[in-house]
């Protein structure tokens, strides 16, 4: 069976180094493995929607700070197809047929939309659309026939509700729908970096990203200014490492090898962590450091940025031409769906026979 990767995100901001960690180094990695036989990357702009309905200029606007973002991170059009959701109306075909398989209860107690609607602060007006996103995601993923789907963990209830329809489905109607797997994060770091100020989520509204097109100097700024153990307050202090933001985020983006260009008095991240938990090392110390390996990872990211924002015309065909890619895809199974629930009418010599013999016997 071919190896297919499906994934995307929500074009409501510019990417942030939670998606880079969580997902997108992840996916680049992939591309470039050469073991995939087709990989669909998706600006999805129609599930933004779902609770942007008032806003659709934010989404619109964002969808160029999205492309800019993966391309800048290594996503190569000629290995990866980039595209536009909205621009595929067969997801929107297949979600209508995947909500008679799914109850009102089951898309209720979906984890991801509980807390998101609790987030969203939405009581009793939850737009219906959002109510069942979760479907249209299953759309999305089995559209391509998604074999692997690289997403964070925030992702993992939405993956298991896509499983429930595809085994449903080929339940009713016959083997059709490919079951996807979800591919989470290398470390639990990677899961879920925390904003700069230590709280759980990144968001914009909380002025606590750290933006993959931050300049030098807004990530230096960002990076001095982040929150430590709050009892660490003398060198000679010992220090807590856990749920320590400096700490996790080099969990999540030292190497070894940025030891040995950087900090050279130390092995590896365990030996300056064994420092600050004695006591001795100092915050400045080692941001200065996170902010020498995080320059080293954007530098290349934010470089490559700049070049590709020369020719905003040359992306929008690439998100153009990725975008008919994949209509083809999604056509293509929309018409094993409708073959395998017996609605494709005229397409069906049987059926069309069938219904005109009723009437002459
Ligand atoms: N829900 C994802 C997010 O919030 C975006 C997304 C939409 C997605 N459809 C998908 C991810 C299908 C993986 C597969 O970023």
């Amino acid at each position: 069976m071919a190896k297919i990767i499906l994934t995307g995100d929500r074009p409501t901001g510019r990417l942030h180094v939670g998606h880079y960690v969580g997902s997108l180094r992840r996916r680049v990695e992939l591309q470039n493995s050469g073991d995939y036989d087709e990989i669909y990357i998706m600006i999805a702009d129609a599930q933004a929607l779902t609770d942007n309905a008032d806003n659709p200029e934010k989404v619109r606007q964002n969808i160029i700070e999205v492309a800019l973002d993966y391309l800048s991170c290594g996503l190569d059009p000629s290995k990866s197809t980039l595209f536009i959701q909205s621009q595929v109306p067969q997801l929107t075909e297949l979600t209508f047929y995947y909500m008679n398989l799914v109850t009102v209860a089951r898309l209720q107690r979906n984890p991801t939309v509980k807390s998101e609607i609790q987030l969203r602060d939405f009581h009793n007006s939850i737009p219906v659309g959002f109510f069942t996103y979760p479907i249209s995601q299953a759309a999305d993923i089995t559209a391509f026939d998604a074999t692997t789907v690289p997403v964070g963990e925030d992702q993992e209830p939405m993956l298991e509700q896509a499983k429930e329809i595809v085994r449903r489905f080929n339940y009713v109607y016959g083997d059709t729908l490919v079951e996807p797997q979800i591919l989470l994060p290398e470390n639990k770091y990677c899961m879920r970096l925390p904003g700069t100020d230590g709280k759980a989520k990144m968001s914009k509204s909380l002025n606590n990203c750290i933006y993959l097109s931050d300049s030098s100097e807004e990530v230096r700024k960002k990076i001095m200014g982040m929150f430590t153990d709050p009892n660490h307050l003398r060198v000679d202090d010992p220090g807590q490492v856990e749920g320590n933001p400096v700490f996790i985020y080099l969990e999540a983006f030292a190497t070894d090898e940025h030891f040995q260009k950087f900090l050279p008095e130390y092995e590896n991240l365990q030996a300056l962590k064994d420092h600050y938990t004695r006591g001795g090392l100092g915050d400045v110390k080692v941001k200065k450091f996170l902010y020498a390996v995080m320059e080293d990872v954007l530098t290349p990211i934010r470089e490559r940025r700049k070049e590709y924002e020369k020719d905003i015309p040359a992306i929008l065909e690439i998100l153009k031409q990725g975008s008919i890619k994949a209509e083809a895809k999604a056509a293509a199974t929309l018409n094993r769906v409708k073959q395998s629930m017996r609605i494709n009418y005229f397409d069906d010599q049987d059926y069309l026979d069938e219904q005109a013999k009723k009437f002459t016997e």
